[in-house]
């Protein structure tokens, strides 16, 4: 159930780490077999293989990863998975997620232990008399920590989740649990019980199917069961000394995985081999229990299930109507009792009574169940139930005299046929039913019973709904005052503030949790009401950048903004955050995007920025509104203010910011010629960096410079290639790298995403021969510039500052970080206040395998096109692998970690 994300290898990735790097990749590499302390894991560090840190020996059928399924980002767990099926196959921590991308999972001599980001320690393995020495992940995917001499300490074999595998095995006393879905795997209802007589399916403690009753198994002989095993043959329960109880046999497999499923059904899928991604096909798969109608909750509470061909269909009993929650509910309008409203009430506060559920009805349970008592009448059934509180209803067999109760909680009903009793009437204790407490008067006056309720409902909902309208009207008017007040507060904090205010100290109260943050120069806090009276609710949507949409908005003075929600970020604190924002929003300069104000409140995160009317740079270049293309002054202009914007990042502000994702969709434009960098601070926002223990990256494929995939630091020279990379597409007019895929971290503020995949993608699949970056370096050697130009602009160019542009954009692609320009350089070049480089063809090289390994996989020719064939290849796959490395990216999130901590034997 906990199956991967869909993993989409990166094409550049591993083009770059198979041929540029080779050895020398490091960072975020996925042991084999085994990891020695002191090792440290966590999402981040993994990102580029999904939090995937280690697959076991014989193949890799299995990996150990820090898993966040379904790509939530809060709940991380640390998982094995069975890579072909994608089937989560055991967690460590289910009651205990780790809350945050970036916080470690750490394997030292004391074993593992999950941390949250406060340092917390939520999940450990327990105390070993000796020394933990590894970690190992067998090809069986048992998970274990060995001492020096290789002795088992733990393994997670010893401990399943909800999952079995083949050979595993489950001693008696063990248990299965259900996760609560698919994405939480918090425990859930569902059990599978090993005990000494059998092995159960039970549901919140009441049975719904043994393996001994079961049609496909046998029974050997009878004893006292000491353990469940799974292997090539089938299901077995054995006894202590290994002898067979009771047999499920099933056909012959390499791999069997018995999955505890979130509905409560017992699955055995098997496989021909470790490594086969679909089950065998001899086998059919067994599913228990093997009537649909068996399960607990088949039709939901009160639902009447019947087996209809291989499915079942669900109706409701005579007197109950379906109820929205996919089960039925009494039709009179009364209440199912519920273990809640028994305890709550205070006993019998409430008058209850019983409605009839009709003849030959029987409960899910009543098949496995012992009678509560037996040789009594009906009336002493019912004075049972009706003196235990937790006594939903209860079952009377009259051929037998037997009285079930249900208790806790209700189930399904099934055929009393289907239970071998024939002569079974059910009733359900119901509050505030006006029906007497008899249980057969209640269908007959079925219709009386209406007449009364009806009247009375309709005044109660008129009572409920004249009262939202009064609250909703207090509400909008309380609102509208807090406005007012929001706004005199924010003339006073104008007035507070002194035109050099960038270090006052502003105190903002948090009404919410009453938190003071007292942050030297701290922009305009909103409240997140106020950021919703400003976006007209959201209403307008105008990009979805990495870090979450933008929406447009206004605010009080009338001036536009573009108002950032951050989404999906490990969650600071708020002082962490606040701290970013006290910089970010103290950075000033005519080229970077303006930081207006922000929210911060629980777990929201807003940005509000000045609003640039013309979008990003990727619209007005790529996907021109009337057709009609940048002119060529215009992108020299663009090219030199960009440059001061990243110029000044780097070197204008106490605190050198890098950027990382320098790319058109983060330069702004606006009327009268403005440029702006955006989104520049925000990297820091991804990580507490508390640990110290990494730093984060991050950026977008086509401008990520090749030291993202080494050991050496990231540096403002990590920006100026990816400059290079704008300055060579603001020649052209296109992307460099074709987006055949619009990923998600395409747009940003001011940018319209829905057009994002329009006519960039089209028109430039079919231009993925010419990998622009190398027909620069060609033209460059050739000598000839003015051809590179934008074919739109018609010659329309100025030759001598296209020759400029290419070769500053070369200069800023050299290989070598220490060899690129700074961005003052460029700034400066580009202006033609410096005198201008001369590009190193031999730091550019690499082009030339990128150019080839863009032509694509049909093209690829022998020698080092080997490598970028097999790289290419894989670039639809699922999750490819090459060799030993598995080097693969999430589309949208293709940032790559790099740490000496990341260890593991190399
Ligand atoms: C750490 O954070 C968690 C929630 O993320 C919280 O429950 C816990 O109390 C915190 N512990 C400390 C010591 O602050
Ligand atoms: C432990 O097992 C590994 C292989 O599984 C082997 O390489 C290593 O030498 C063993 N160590 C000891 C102390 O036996
Ligand atoms: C399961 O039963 C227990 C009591 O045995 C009760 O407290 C709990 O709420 C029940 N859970 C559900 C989901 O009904
Ligand atoms: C599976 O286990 C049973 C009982 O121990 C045994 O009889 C059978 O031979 C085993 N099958 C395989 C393939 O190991
Ligand atoms: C599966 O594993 C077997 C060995 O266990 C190997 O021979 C085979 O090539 C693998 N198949 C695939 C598709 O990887
Ligand atoms: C019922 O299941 C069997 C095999 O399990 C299948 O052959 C048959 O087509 C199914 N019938 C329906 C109506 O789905
Ligand atoms: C049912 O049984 C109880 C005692 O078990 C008895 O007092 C009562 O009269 C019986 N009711 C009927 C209707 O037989
Ligand atoms: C149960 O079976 C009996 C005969 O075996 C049949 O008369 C009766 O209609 C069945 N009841 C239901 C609800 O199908």
């Amino acid at each position: 159930m906990c199956s991967p994300p869909s993993m989409r290898r990166h094409p550049l990735l591993p083009l770059l780490a198979a041929v540029l790097v080779g050895a020398a990749v490091r960072a975020g590499k996925i042991a084999t077999e085994v990891v020695v302390p002191d090792f440290v894991a966590s999402y981040l560090l993994f990102i580029d293989t999904y939090g995937v840190f280690l697959q076991s020996g014989g193949g890799g059928a299995f990996q150990a990863v820090v898993y966040n399924p379904a790509g939530q980002q809060d709940r991380y767990y640390l998982a094995v998975v069975h890579v072909p099926s994608k089937t989560c196959v055991w967690v460590a921590n289910r009651d205990a997620p780790i809350t945050d991308r970036a916080a470690p999972l750490r394997l030292t001599a004391r074993g593992i232990s999950a941390e949250d980001p406060n340092g917390t320690v939520v999940w450990s393995t327990p105390a070993f008399a000796s020394p933990v020495a590894a970690l190992r992940l067998d090809e069986s995917g048992n998970l274990a920590l060995l001492d020096g001499r290789n002795r088992t300490l733990w393994q997670s074999f010893d401990r399943p989740t909800d999952v079995l595998v083949s050979p595993q095995r489950l001693p008696v006393g063990g248990f299965l649990a259900s996760a609560v879905s698919d994405s939480d795997y918090t425990v859930g209802g569902y059990r599978l019980d090993v005990t000494a007589a059998d092995a159960a399916l039970t549901w919140n403690g009441s049975l719904y199917w043994l393996l001994s009753t079961d049609v496909k198994s046998t029974r050997d002989r009878d004893g006292a069961v000491a353990s469940m095993a799974v292997n090539g043959t089938g299901l077995y329960l054995l006894a202590a000394d290994d002898t067979v109880l009771i047999q499920l046999p099933l056909p012959d497999a390499k791999l069997r995985i018995v999955k505890l499923g979130v509905d409560g059904k017992l699955v055995i899928t098997s496989y021909a081999s470790a490594n086969a991604t679909s089950p065998s096909p001899t086998d059919a798969g067994f599913v228990a229990p093997n009537s649909g109608c068996d399960l607990p909750l088949s039709c939901g509470a009160l639902g009447f299930c019947a087996p209809n061909g291989n499915a079942s269909s669900c109706t409701c009993p005579p007197l109950f109507a379906s109820s929205h929650d996919g089960g039925c509910t009494p039709a009179d309008g009364s209440k199912a009792m519920s273990v809640a409203s028994c305890g709550g009430a205070g006993g019998d506060a409430a008058p209850t009574s019983y409605i009839s559920l009709g003849d030959g009805v029987a409960y899910y349970a009543n098949r496995f169940s012992r009678p509560d008592m037996v040789g009594s009448n009906g009336s002493s059934c019912q004075a049972l139930c009706s003196g235990n509180c937790s006594c939903l209803g209860y079952f009377y067999d009259e051929s037998s005299l037997s009285c079930f109760l249900v208790q806790h909680q209700i189930g399904s009903l099934v055929n009393a046929n289907s239970t071998r009793r024939g002569d079974m009437v059910g009733f359900i204790k119901v509050q505030s039913s006006q029906s007497p407490g008899s249980p057969s008067g209640s269908s007959s006056n079925n219709s009386t019973l209406i007449a009364i309720l009806l009247p009375t409902i309709v005044a109660f909902v008129l009572v409920v709904v004249v009262g939202a309208v009064i609250v909703v009207s207090w509400r909008k008017q309380e609102r509208r005052a807090g406005r007012r007040a929001s706004r005199s507060r924010d003339v006073q904090l104008r007035r507070h503030r002194s035109p050099a205010s960038d270090s006052a100290h502003l105190v903002y109260g948090n009404d919410d949790d009453g938190d003071d943050i007292v942050i030297p120069g701290l922009p305009t806090r909103f409240t997140h009401e106020e950021i919703e009276d400003m976006t007209n609710s959201f209403r307008i949507k105008i990009g979805a950048g990495g870090f979450g949409a933008v929406y447009k908005g206004e605010l009080p003075d009338g001036s536009a903004v573009a108002v950032k929600k951050i989404e999906g970020v490990g969650m600071q604190g708020k002082r962490e955050f606040c701290t970013e924002i006290a910089v970010i929003g103290n950075i000033r300069h005519v080229n970077l995007v303006r930081l207006r104000g922000f929210c911060v409140e629980g777990q929201r995160r807003l940005l509000v920025y000045e609003y640039m009317n013309r979008g990003s740079l990727d619209r007005t270049l790529f996907r021109p509104a009337a057709g009609q293309p940048l002119e060529w002054k215009e992108r020299m202009e663009v090219a030199i203010g960009a440059a001061r914007g990243l110029a000044y990042l780097h070197f204008g502000c106490d605190q050198r910011i890098i950027h990382c994702d320098v790319k058109p969709e983060n330069i702004l434009l606006a009327d009268g010629g403005q440029v702006k960098i955006a989104d520049f601070g925000l990297a820091k926002l991804l990580t507490p960096e508390q640990s110290g223990l990494f730093t984060t990256m991050r950026g977008t494929r086509g401008y990520l410079a090749p030291e993202w995939l080494t050991n050496t630091a990231i540096t403002d020279r990590t920006d100026v290639y990816s400059f290079g990379m704008v300055l060579l597409e603001l020649v052209r007019g296109r992307k460099n790298r074709s987006e055949h895929v619009s990923d998600g971290a395409g747009a940003a503020t001011g940018d319209d995403s829905n057009s994002s995949n329009g006519t960039t993608g089209s028109s430039s699949r079919g231009a993925r021969s010419d990998y622009f970056p190398l027909m620069a370096l060609e033209g460059h050697e050739a000598g000839q510039y003015a051809a590179l130009a934008d074919p739109r602009l018609e010659g329309k160019v100025v030759a001598g500052e296209v020759e400029r542009v290419v070769k500053v954009g070369l200069c800023c692609l050299h290989e070598d970080p220490q060899l690129r320009p700074s961005m003052a350089m460029v700034a400066g070049m580009l202006e033609g206040t410096m005198e201008l480089w001369e590009p190193r063809v031999q730091s550019l090289g690499f082009l030339r395998l990128y150019g080839r390994g863009f032509a694509g996989p049909a093209d690829g020719s022998g020698g080092s096109g080997g490598g970028i064939k097999q790289a290419m290849a894989g670039s639809n796959g699922d999750h490819t692998r090459s060799g030993t490395t598995t080097v693969t990216t999430m589309s949208g999130w293709p940032s790559y970690m790099s740490s000496s901590q990341l260890s593991g034997p190399r």
